[in-house]
């Protein structure tokens, strides 16, 4: 591994990553270091990963580790190994959050000797995936509630949404892109991806010169396939940005060309698209050019923009001569390993594509040869943020959700006799999110977890009680039942702050 021994330069915390991962990273760097990047920055190793979670460590990072990066503002990284299923965490969802890098940017685009359907029919992507990077299911709040039951809670906040939104209209802004789409599920999921999508466009008011769009995000699959050309940026909520940008890394020629950048305040995270390919690991047989491109944002984001483009036409030249990793190009041209890959573009470092657009190379001493950008101080404590800190609130009833097997009849009879001396009556008995009660369908069918809602009755009124009331309740239904969990019903500034059942 590259790296040196005094302080001379701005340092980036450097894991290399497991499987193939500290293969393409040697790769990468020493194609950093012949074009002289090593000259401004100091690639600190960090310990990550595999190795680290097998001593014991279920954060996957040593303390220094952590110093380091938080310390360094800036982690290159190498893909990372997460176990399936148990209980292990992922190292690279963790990175993520607690360092709150909340916009995941990642480019496609098409690539000089990458052949693809796209490519082959003279058709030219370019286009970037915004994903919201902290939030949605990947909060990882997962519950058994029951035998049969299991469920996980999918978080968006409005600050949340905030954050990515201002990023990727900033982004498109400062890259020139004319129009931003927000892809979404809003048509079922009302309130959660409702909430992603109005404050897309609220964002949107600060930035009048781009042009906005939202899709579904199953027509957005689709419209990729078919007309990919028509998207320039689309921000998605996590999950779905997850899927959408492995779709978009097929489009270009796969996951070894999808390169991203993690982005927060404070620490950004630079890393290819792709996983640890175990597969292939140790064979010296990968394809390095997503980890290139995503060393590429980095730089950029350093304020290295000459050495970044010296280094990206150099890659586009090799690739346009045919030069490839046995995972694309020409079956004609040879296969090379990795190193031989990196060697072939460290010759062509200078030279320019000529099938393709040389990316324009800042003069020396015009902006892009030194580091401009310069680490914010380190939070004094953990920020509360917020968007809506003014809302009038009022309790309506809640919805209190049993382990029970018993029918939805059944369940109904009990909870009505529970409520009986209360301000609440029972207003509706929903199963997997179905109503089936007061009606329902005999062909729906129920598993052991209930929801049964209780609403104020028509004498009392919105704000009567505070959630007193809604916990007493709770008590007397937890003499009978076991109660997993409860939500609160409200009105926010008049507006219920909670979804129908279907069939409701
Ligand atoms: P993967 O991306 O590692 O591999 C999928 C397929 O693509 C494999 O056939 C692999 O050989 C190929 N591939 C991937 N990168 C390549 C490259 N640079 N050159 C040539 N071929 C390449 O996905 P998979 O197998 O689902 O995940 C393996 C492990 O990686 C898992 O533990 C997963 O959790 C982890 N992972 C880590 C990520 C990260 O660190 N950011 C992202 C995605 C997965």
């Amino acid at each position: 591994m590259t790296t040196s021994a005094t302080v001379k330069s701005t340092r980036i915390a450097l894991a290399p990553g497991d499987g193939i991962g500290p293969e393409i990273m040697n790769a990468t760097l020493d194609l950093f270091k012949a074009a002289g990047v090593h000259d401004h920055l100091e690639f600190h190793p960090v310990e990550m990963g595999a190795s680290i979670f097998a001593k014991g460590n279920s954060r996957g990072m040593t303390e220094e580790a952590i110093k380091i990066t938080e310390e360094a503002g800036v982690l290159f990284k190498g893909p990372m190994e997460t176990p399936k299923g148990g209980g292990g965490k992922s190292i690279n969802v963790t990175a993520r959050k607690m360092w709150n890098a909340f916009a995941n940017l990642r480019t496609f685009r098409t690539l000089p000797g990458v052949s693809t359907p796209y490519s082959k029919a003279g058709i030219n992507l370019n286009f970037s995936i915004v994903r919201e990077n902290i939030e949605d299911t990947y909060g990882g709040v997962e519950h058994r509630l029951s035998n049969d039951m299991i469920q996980c809670k999918r978080l968006i906040s409005a600050p949340g949404c905030d954050e990515v939104h201002r990023f990727a209209f900033q982004t498109a802004r400062r890259q020139g892109v004319k129009k931003v789409h927000c892809g979404h599920k809003a048509n079922i999921m009302k309130m959660t991806d409702g909430l992603f999508l109005e404050r897309f466009k609220a964002a949107a008011k600060d930035f009048p010169e781009i042009e906005t769009g939202d899709v579904i995000v199953d027509a957005l699959c689709m419209n990729m396939v078919v007309k990919p050309q028509q998207y320039q940026m689309v921000v998605l909520p996590n999950l779905q940005g997850d899927i959408v940008s492995d779709l978009a890394a097929g489009l270009v020629g796969g996951l070894g060309f999808a390169p991203s950048a993690n982005i927060g305040k404070h620490i950004s995270i630079f890393e290819a698209v792709h996983g640890t390919a175990p597969d292939i690991a140790g064979q010296n047989k990968a394809n390095p050019t997503a980890l290139i491109l995503s060393g590429l944002m980095m730089l950029r984001h350093l304020g290295l923009a000459r050495h970044a483009s010296i280094i990206e036409n150099a890659l586009l030249k090799a690739l346009e001569e045919g030069v490839r990793t046995g995972d694309f190009g020409d079956p004609a041209k040879p296969v090379l390993s990795t190193t031989d890959f990196v060697k072939h573009i460290k010759d062509r470092l200078g030279s320019k594509p000529a099938t393709v657009p040389a990316v324009d190379v800042p003069e020396t001493g015009a902006g892009g040869d030194k580091v401009t950008w310069t680490k914010p101080p380190r939070p004094q404590h953990q920020e509360v943020i917020r968007t809506f800190a003014n809302v009038v609130r009022h309790v309506v009833g809640c919805d209190i959700y049993l382990d029970t097997p018993l029918s939805p009849v059944a369940v109904a009879e009990e909870m009505q006799r529970v409520c009986q001396d209360t301000p609440f009556k029972l207003s509706l008995v929903s199963n997997r999110g179905t109503q089936v009660w007061p009606t329902g369908s005999s062909f729906t069918e129920c598993v052991d977890y209930y929801r049964v809602r209780f609403e104020l009755r028509e004498d009392h009124r919105p704000g009567d009680f505070g959630q007193a009331r809604c916990v007493a309740l709770m008590d007397k239904v937890a003499e009978k039942f076991v109660v997993c969990s409860y939500e609160l019903l409200r009105v926010f500034d008049g507006v219920k702050g909670y979804s129908l059942a279907q069939g409701q």
